[in-house]
């Protein structure tokens, strides 16, 4: 997934960091964002960038990151993953891309409430969330106005990357674009990165 991904790269649901963690071995910058304080703290310590926000609170560098992340399920977060692709398009904004893990299960789409059980089987209150599959993403991803541009498969796990559909441009504003994201990358890189 990271050999695709371009900094700065927001991680969304990073749980204890491990997408932080194989970023940073990569030199690639990289911050989390998760709801859970306890998730947050341990991405920290283990040397992440790592904040406690939800992904649809305001957030730094909205429509700058060049990638987003949403693996190991996240595209369930909130129960409505064509809001969800429409606001980590937006995050991403022109120049980025969503990348996400889909399920294997072509057609799989289901949106539900689901519940955790702790080691100590205790069991979390129900929460909205959903599974997608890697045919099915292509219509979440049209609804949220985006569009599907790669597929691939690494060791028996499913992604796709996410992106604006693109549109004819000539030959000056593809110019002026270019000059704009190079720019805008320099800028975040040196100053809104540690
Ligand atoms: C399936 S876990 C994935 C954890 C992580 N990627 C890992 O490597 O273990 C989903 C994560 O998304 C977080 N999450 C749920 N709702 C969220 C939201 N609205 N914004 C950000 N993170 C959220 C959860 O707290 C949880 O850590």
């Amino acid at each position: 997934m990271l050999d695709r991904a371009v900094g700065p790269v927001l991680d969304v649901g990073c749980g204890p960091g491990r997408m932080l963690h194989a970023a940073a071995a990569r030199a690639i910058p990289a911050v989390g964002i998760d709801v859970v304080p306890h998730a947050v703290a341990r991405a920290r310590g283990a040397g992440g960038l790592a904040l406690h926000r939800s992904v649809f609170a305001r957030l730094p560098l909205e429509g700058r990151w060049r990638s987003v992340l949403l693996m190991d399920g996240n595209i369930g977060i909130g129960g409505d993953p064509s809001a969800l692709l429409h606001r980590c398009g937006g995050l991403a904004g022109d120049g980025g891309t969503v990348l996400v893990e889909v399920e294997a299960d072509p057609g799989l789409a289901i949106i539900g409430d689901c519940t955790v059980v702790d080691g100590a089987g205790r069991e979390s209150a129900p929460f909205a969330w959903a599974r997608v599959g890697r045919s099915a993403i292509r219509e979440v991803a049209a609804d949220a106005g985006l569009t599907v541009v790669e597929q691939w498969e690494s060791v028996g796990r499913h992604f796709v990357r996410i992106a604006r559909p693109l549109r004819t441009t000539s030959a000056r504003e593809r110019t002026r674009a270019f000059a704009a994201t190079a720019t805008t990358t320099a800028q975040i890189t040196a100053s809104a990165i540690p």
